[in-house]
């Protein structure tokens, strides 16, 4: 299928009208307006003009080995970009940076289902009072795609798997536009999706630092045993989880980072989109670099 009937095709499933995006495949993007966040008050930040500078890559003291994709091959502080685009800039640190690891050494040796256990039983923080259930991760063991949003909400609260309310909806439509999917499916097409919070915060409010900090670990080692060869990124919970940056969404999407080696690209979260339709064709650019990206990543990884 050419781009443009992609791009067409794409457009009619979200509803986005073709005269706001560009003809062609997408150029370099600009900032976004706005955050990307799942709970983003309406006040969010104005656009800042991006410089391209040097590549993120986010130092962990959690091993997450790369599958021989090129990531692998460029550590911190290699310049990355997609074909045409500008390489990533290295986020700012956090305002307040986070403190070192809560005491889970114990989980990077722990495989799907221990992991998987140890999240069902966590008291670590409070939310554990208030949740039906834990929300783990859906998808294939081994996805070449990771998407990682923010929280689980009341449906997913009650259904036990992530993105399943209205914001899943529209994830689900934006993958199908790239021909991704959380149905089984080989690898390169089935996805991975995790959430930074594993359990609900009460009536969907924004995440404490304590509790990212204490959910961290659980998405680091996700990722680990994932081995993917893209992450995307969405909203700006997954960003301060995975780059360490409390930069708004619109200043860090456009650009390739890289979370442990690993490429990462950075969107919008569906919750915002919901909100903000018009940016729909920004998270359509975002989506299109991702797939740059991991094609490119792809064609240098051993076949899987
Ligand atoms: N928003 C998220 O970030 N994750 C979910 O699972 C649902 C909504």
């Amino acid at each position: 299928m050419s781009w443009d009937e992609r791009q067409r095709r794409m457009l009619a499933e979200l509803g986005i009208p073709p005269w706001l995006v560009p003809a062609g495949p997408p150029a370099a993007a600009g900032a976004g307006a706005e955050d990307g966040g799942e709970h983003l008050p309406p006040d969010a930040p104005d656009p800042v003009p991006v410089a391209a500078s040097a590549v993120a890559d986010r130092a962990d003291p959690v091993a997450a080995v790369p599958r021989g994709a090129p990531a692998a091959a460029a550590g911190a502080g290699a310049p990355v970009a997609a074909p045409g685009r500008p390489a990533a800039v290295a986020p700012a640190p956090l305002d307040a940076a986070p403190g070192p690891r809560p005491g889970r050494g114990g989980l990077a040796a722990l495989d799907w289902p221990a992991l998987r256990a140890e999240v069902a039983a966590c008291t670590a923080c409070g939310l554990c009072q208030g949740r039906t259930q834990t929300v783990f991760g859906v998808g294939h063991p081994q996805a070449h795609w990771m998407i990682v949003g923010e929280a689980p909400g009341e449906q997913e609260d009650r259904q036990g798997e992530p993105f399943v309310g209205r914001s899943g909806q529209l994830l689900d439509s934006l993958l199908q536009s790239i021909g991704l999917t959380r149905a089984e499916a080989p690898p390169q097409r089935q996805v991975y999706i995790a959430n930074t919070l594993k359990c609900r915060p009460p009536g969907n409010r924004n995440p404490t630092p304590e509790e990212l900090l204490q959910c961290e670990p659980f998405l680091v080692r996700q990722i680990a045993l994932v081995q993917p060869r893209l992450i995307l990124a969405m909203g700006r919970f997954a960003v301060q989880a995975l780059l360490r940056s409390s930069e708004p969404i619109g200043r860090l999407r456009g650009r390739v980072h890289r979370y442990q080696g690993v490429p990462l690209v950075v969107t919008y979260h569906p919750a915002y989109l919901l909100r903000n339709p018009l940016d729909k064709a920004r998270a359509w650019d975002d989506l299109c670099l991702a797939a740059e990206t991991a094609a490119a990543s792809d064609a240098a990884a051993p076949a899987n």
